[in-house]
């Protein structure tokens, strides 16, 4: 019943003016039939998001949009943040929460993340709650307890409902992100087992059904078809390769 989910995260790359003619390409070569298969989203930088609005709106696209931060308070003296309320009013339907480039250069901790969790849901938007292990972790042996303790301190305080209706689970490691080095399809699914076993325990079954657990790292239309036919990974949060339009496109329908 988990309808596949393909997030582009464009992190601080295009000005509003590429933002535009990236969406147009996206819109014009991805036919309407797919997205009854796959749901597609872009989350641009802040700068990008009123004009991608505006063109969402106007023509009446089927692709959504969301913001990669948001502040864990509404308003108030908060230089530089951008808060849940205003992108509410943008037409956002996802935020990115829990990054680990967030995490590492903002030296975000789960307790922070947790709060932008809450202050999402309290606005309506669906976080994207990332988790993930740094290669040490990884070589440790430790990787699954990591991303599910992560996991766990993001949606603390959540009602069973609210994870239900609104999380996305993104499980990205970090020694995959940025370096061409996919995950294999077993340590990808192993983990995103484990994410939806967590969920289970700490919700309920008919929540870990129905919570979405996407695979994040060096995704390409090349490696997505392994991915996806994963029991467990419901899609891609999709860095590089969400860039360009052509290569977009192609992963969006190779994932449908
Ligand atoms: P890449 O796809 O560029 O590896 O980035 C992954 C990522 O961090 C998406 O949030």
């Amino acid at each position: 019943a988990r309808k596949t989910f393909i997030a582009g995260n464009w992190k601080m790359n295009l000005n509003h003016l590429e933002a535009i003619a990236l969406v147009q390409k996206i819109a014009f070569s991805l036919p309407e039939k797919y997205y009854a298969k796959v749901d597609v989203t872009v989350l641009p930088p802040f700068t990008d998001i009123r004009s991608i609005q505006t063109m969402v709106d106007g023509d009446k696209l089927l692709l959504t949009y969301g913001a990669q931060d948001l502040s864990p308070y509404d308003s108030g003296a908060y230089t530089g943040d951008v808060s849940g309320p205003m992108l509410a009013k943008l037409g956002c339907e996802y935020v990115v929460v829990g990054h680990s480039e967030r995490r590492q250069y903002h030296h975000e901790d789960d307790e922070l993340v947790n709060k932008k969790v809450r202050a999402a849901i309290k606005h309506g938007i669906k976080p994207i709650l990332c988790v993930g292990e740094a290669l040490d972790v990884r070589e440790e042996g430790r990787h699954v307890p990591h991303s599910c303790s992560q996991l766990v301190a993001g949606l603390k305080g959540l009602k069973a409902e609210q994870v239900k209706e609104y999380v996305v689970v993104a499980y990205e490691p970090v020694w995959a992100i940025g370096t061409g080095r996919v995950a294999t399809q077993n340590d990808a699914e192993e983990v995103c087992k484990a994410l939806r076993a967590t969920i289970a325990d700490k919700y309920g079954a008919d929540v870990a059904e129905e919570v979405r657990v996407l695979y994040g790292g060096s995704v390409k239309s090349g490696n997505i078809g392994e991915l996806v036919a994963c029991d467990n990974i419901d899609g891609a949060l999709v860095g590089g390769a969400s860039l360009q339009a052509d290569e977009f496109t192609k992963l969006c329908a190779l994932a449908a």
